[in-house]
C-alpha cells in the first residue's frame, strides 16, 4: 500500500517527538493502545494559566500512520484551548493525511491520544470526574 506524501513527510521528519513531566500538574498524558494491531501511542500536553495548550509531545511505537497522525495532532493541538482540542475529529487527520480505509484506525488513536491527554490534565486540576482510561 502506498503512503501519501504527507504521511511519509512527517513520518521521516515527526514534529515533536519526546516526552513531557507527567508528574508536572501543568501536564496531561494520554496513553492509547490499538486492538486492531497492537500499536501503542503517548501524547502529551502542557497547558498554560490561560487553559492553552503551548506544548505537545508524543511517542507512538506504530505504523507509519500512527506515527504521522500523532506528529500532525501534536502541530495542531498547539494553541488551542482544551475544547478545542477536544473536537479534533480523526475525520479530519485521516483527511489530511489522505489515510486509506485500512488505516483509519491509526487515526483513531491519535484522537482517543489526545481526549486522553486532556482528560488527564483535567482530573489533575481536581474538576468533574472523567471517564475512566484503560491502564496500559
Ligand atoms: Fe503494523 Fe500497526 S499494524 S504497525
Ligand atoms: Fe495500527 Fe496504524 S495504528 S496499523
Amino acid at each position: 500500500m502506498a503512503y501519501s506524501e504527507k504521511v511519509i513527510d512527517h513520518y521521516e521528519h515527526p514534529r515533536n517527538v519526546g516526552a513531557l513531566d507527567k508528574d508536572d500538574s501543568g501536564v496531561g498524558t494520554g496513553m492509547v493502545g490499538a486492538p486492531a494491531c497492537g500499536d501503542v501511542m503517548r501524547l502529551q500536553i502542557r497547558v498554560n494559566g490561560q487553559g492553552i495548550i503551548e506544548d505537545a509531545k508524543f511517542k507512538t511505537y506504530g505504523c507509519g500512520s500512527a506515527i504521522a497522525s500523532s506528529s500532525l495532532v501534536t502541530e495542531w493541538v498547539k494553541g488551542k484551548t482544551l475544547d478545542e482540542a477536544m473536537a479534533i475529529k480523526n475525520s479530519q487527520i485521516a483527511e489530511e493525511l489522505e489515510l486509506p480505509p485500512v488505516k483509519i484506525h491509526c487515526s483513531v488513536l491519535a484522537e482517543d491520544a489526545i481526549k486522553a491527554a486532556v482528560e488527564d490534565y483535567r482530573k489533575k486540576q481536581g474538576g468533574a470526574p472523567v471517564a475512566a482510561q484503560p491502564e496500559m
